[in-house]
């Protein structure tokens, strides 16, 4: 008979064993301090799964708000659990370890945070579909070239021309002004990922040994009329070749309340002295890439970005906005919280959105992932129908739906967690 697989949340003195098994997982090249290692544990919600007594994989959580569409265009920053530190002890793969943290997440988040939302970032894209996550949003990696043309129209760039940069280094103290730079844009696009401000700071904070390479970390800020309108996180990597320079400039993230505010950003993050390219992640709409003159490729790859798992339906679904009226039956498949699973009557009027179950045929059959793929607006519904996960029983229901979950964008590329 199989051992039985017996999760456990942390205490205290857990913090240890999970940091020990995260090094033993991941490998641990940078040789952070362990006293700045430890500050990372999620001790908030850590989790350690152990067979007959022995410790064999962890899993922890980072309380996060995501931004979801809103009716009318913007979107609300809704509360979410963020998974996180997921690993498996290497003699113990392929033995249930890992579908038992999930099983016990998924619960938990329900149950115990009542929370409708799960969302991460995935090391390999084939370990979280089989949970019920859906990739909710994609990203393109995007290398521009030292002093990229950008050209964008003339009320775009008065509005850059309005709007002054300024480089620092990152730091604990700025991480109240960059959340709430990030809590107004959270209220624009779907995709915005915010932190705890206790994560932003730790986050925030310079340990030499992760700067591999590069600087410490810098925040680029865009201001004008004396109001922050944008932020970009950004090292640079100094390198030479041939006597010449040719360094490398990366940016983890972009916030920006308006296009002005991207394209100073934009301008200044391509500009700096002693880079010949910056790599940015975008989203595959992003304006940047709308005012390059061409839009072949240059070094560029689209990669999944956001998973995200709908834990309590009939809520994800008041939750979100909108954008048409709504009426139709739709049959969720739901391995791991049946309680998602059933024929749900959908409507929508005047953009707000209800579940209630119903005994009526099913003109829609999916699985919870892929709501979890079409909450944020990245995909559309007749796309999976294309795709053979979506079915259409009655012609037409999946153009409804795609009507009632349009977004004017696609969601934003989200920060790392
Ligand atoms: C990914 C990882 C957590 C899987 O743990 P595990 O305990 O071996 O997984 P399980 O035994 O519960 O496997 C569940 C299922 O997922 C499949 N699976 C697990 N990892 C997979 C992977 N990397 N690629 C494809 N399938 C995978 C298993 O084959 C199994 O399917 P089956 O039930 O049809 O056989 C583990 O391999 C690991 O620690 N990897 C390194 C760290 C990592 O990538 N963590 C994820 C962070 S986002």
């Amino acid at each position: 008979m199989p051992s039985e697989i017996r999760v456990r949340r942390i205490d205290p003195t857990d913090a240890a064993t999970m940091l020990d098994m995260d090094q033993l997982v991941w490998s641990d090249p940078q040789q952070v301090p362990r006293e700045e290692a430890l500050r990372d544990v999620p001790t908030r919600a850590g989790f350690i799964a152990a067979i007959d007594g022995e410790d064999v994989g962890i899993a922890g959580s980072w309380d996060v708000e995501v931004s979801v569409p809103a009716t009318g265009g913007g979107a609300s920053l809704r509360p979410a659990e963020g998974l996180t530190w997921v690993g498996v002890h290497p003699d113990f793969r392929r033995r249930g370890v890992l579908t038992a943290l999930m099983r016990h997440h998924l619960r938990w988040v329900r149950e115990e945070q009542g929370r409708a939302i799960s969302i991460l970032k995935a090391s390999e894209a084939s370990i979280y579909g089989r949970f019920g996550y859906g990739a909710a949003t994609h990203e393109l990696m995007k290398t521009f070239p030292a002093g990229a043309r950008f050209e964008a129209p003339a009320q775009v760039e008065e509005l850059a021309a309005a709007t002054s940069t300024r480089t620092s280094r990152c730091a604990p103290e700025q991480a109240e002004r960059v959340l709430a730079l990030a809590r107004r844009c959270g209220g624009l696009a779907a995709g915005h990922v915010l932190r705890s401000a206790e994560d932003l700071a730790r986050i925030l904070r310079d340990v030499p040994q992760t700067r591999v390479g590069s600087e410490p970390a810098h925040l680029l800020w865009a201001t004008r009329h004396g109001e922050d309108v944008g932020c970009a996180w950004f090292r640079r990597h100094p390198t030479w070749s041939r006597g010449a320079p040719d360094g490398r400039l990366d940016v983890s993230w972009v916030l920006d309340l308006d296009a002005g505010a991207r394209l100073a950003l934009g301008r200044r993050l391509t500009s700096f002295d002693l880079m010949s390219e910056t790599v940015y992640w975008t989203a595959t709409d992003d304006p940047l890439l709308l005012w390059q003159s061409t839009q072949r490729p240059h070094g560029s790859g689209i990669c999944d970005d956001l998973w995200l798992r709908v834990t309590d339906l009939p809520r994800a679904v008041a939750d979100r906005g909108h954008a048409a009226d709504l009426d139709l039956n739709l049959r969720v498949s739901d391995e791991h919280l049946p309680e998602n699973a059933g024929t749900w009557h959908w409507s929508a009027t005047e953009g707000s959105g209800s579940l209630r179950p119903t005994e009526g045929p099913a003109e829609l059959t999916l699985d919870i992932a892929d709501l979890g793929a079409l909450c944020l607006g990245d995909q559309s519904v007749g796309a999976r129908v294309r795709a053979g996960h979506v079915l259409e029983h009655r012609p037409g229901a999946a153009a409804e739906l795609d009507a009632a979950l349009r977004t004017p964008t696609r969601p934003v590329a989200s920060v790392d967690f």
